[in-house]
């Protein structure tokens, strides 16, 4: 299994969402954004968005585009974050796409079900997280929290880039944190940039979503804007 979750360094590592890329240069900004500068800038994985127009109300992308990334960034981590009413159906075949790591909402399976579903993604040898949306309440997620590799705490409502960050949703973050073995890692993601990214990091989270304020950027920025996100001095 290639786990890049459990770096003992703790070190947030951070995830441009290519939500927020230009889908007609997908390959270009992937490899940008992964690139490491001289100053040893570069993202450390890539969030691939799924929404399947019914759990949320957008349509992005699907395997075919992921075996794209995956073909012109052959050492990409990739992080598929899956917004779908059925994320079982949709295992295998982002898993044949090339994906690294899926992390599913827990609103879309029923709760004695969960531990079954990250069965079956860690059967194929990758990692499984669970993915919980600002409305729902946190005791939806804590009988599952030791079941995953990571749980995503959505700091948006899922559906779209460029949404503000929900500073609610921090209380969350600090009570899975403290659950968590040094083997799992905590992700937040929705409305991350330069301003909020430093209360996200003190809530524990160590896996960092930035879309916009990432790809927002032009791309000669983007290295610097990762690295201020981690909180590297400029
Ligand atoms: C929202 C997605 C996010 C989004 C983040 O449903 O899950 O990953 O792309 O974009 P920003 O960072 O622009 O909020
Ligand atoms: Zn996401």
């Amino acid at each position: 299994m290639r786990n890049i979750f459990t770096n003992p360094k703790r070190l947030p590592l951070i995830a441009p969402s290519i939500l927020s890329a230009d889908f007609a240069n997908m390959a270009r900004d992937c490899g940008a954004v992964l690139a490491a500068a001289p100053d040893g800038g570069g993202a450390d994985l890539l969030h691939v968005d799924v929404m399947d127009g019914h759990f949320v109300p957008n349509l992005t992308l699907g395997p075919d585009m992921v075996k794209g990334i995956r073909k012109a960034c052959p050492k990409a981590f990739l992080d598929v974050h899956l917004m779908v009413t059925d994320p079982e159906f949709f295992i295998k075949p982002f898993v044949d796409a090339g994906a690294d790591h899926l992390t599913f909402q827990v609103e879309t399976v029923a709760s004695e079900r969960i531990a079954e579903v990250v069965g079956k993604i860690r059967e194929h040898g990758i990692t499984a997280g669970l993915a919980i949306s600002p409305p729902t309440p946190i005791e939806k997620i804590l009988p599952h929290v030791d079941e995953v590799d990571l749980v995503l705490v959505m700091s948006v409502n899922p559906g779209f880039g460029g949404q503000k960050f929900m500073s609610a949703v921090l209380d969350k973050t600090s009570r899975i944190s403290d659950m968590l073995l040094p083997t799992q890692r905590l992700e937040m993601d929705g409305g991350i940039n330069l301003e909020t990214a430093p209360q996200v990091i003190e809530a524990g989270c160590d896996v960092i979503v930035a879309g916009s304020a990432v790809f927002g950027l032009p791309p000669k920025k983007w290295s610097g804007a990762v690295d201020a996100i981690r909180g590297k001095p400029a």
